[in-house]
């Protein structure tokens, strides 16, 4: 009875440690896609996939490829420019986002730059959100 008791308070231990650790990257970017369905799929899409003419495509996009940093940018002061993404002009205004929380930008940063094909070794963190802000 005891064996099963210590064996049940080990088991539990294990499993709390683990979430407690869980990839800080992999946490960041699961917060990221409540704040993307919340702040940027209605223009977006729930794939990253855009709408052709109107809002330019987040999967693959080629704009901010080289520099994922530009994701963040764009997300504080917004956009208008006409744009190219994967060879499509775009020209609408994007409204800037700078009402998110530190946080949120970064989440939804490393939410955009690891999904729909979209891959990015960087890892985005508030402090780089609050350093941008300025
Ligand atoms: C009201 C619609 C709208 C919302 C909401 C919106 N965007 Fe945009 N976004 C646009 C438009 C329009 C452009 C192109 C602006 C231009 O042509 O200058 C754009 C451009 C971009 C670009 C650069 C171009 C590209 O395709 O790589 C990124 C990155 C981006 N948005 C990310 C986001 C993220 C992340 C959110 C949510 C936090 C968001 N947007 C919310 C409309 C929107």
């Amino acid at each position: 009875m005891k064996k099963i008791a210590v064996a049940s308070v080990l088991t539990i231990s294990v499993i709390m440690f683990s979430a407690f650790v869980q990839n800080p990257k992999e946490a960041s970017i699961k917060r990221g896609k409540e704040v993307y369905d919340n702040n940027c799929m209605s223009c977006h899409q729930e794939n990253g996939e855009g709408i052709e003419g109107s809002f330019p495509p987040l999967a693959k996009s080629d704009y901010f490829q080289k520099d994922p940093k530009k994701i963040i940018t764009v997300i504080l002061k917004g956009l208008n420019e006409e744009i190219k993404v994967n060879g499509k002009t775009y020209n609408m205004m994007m409204p800037e986002q700078s009402y998110l929380s530190d946080e949120e930008i970064a989440d939804v940063t490393n939410y955009v730059a690891n999904s729909w094909g979209n891959k990015s070794k960087a890892v985005f963190t508030p402090a780089q959100v609050k350093a941008a802000r300025n």
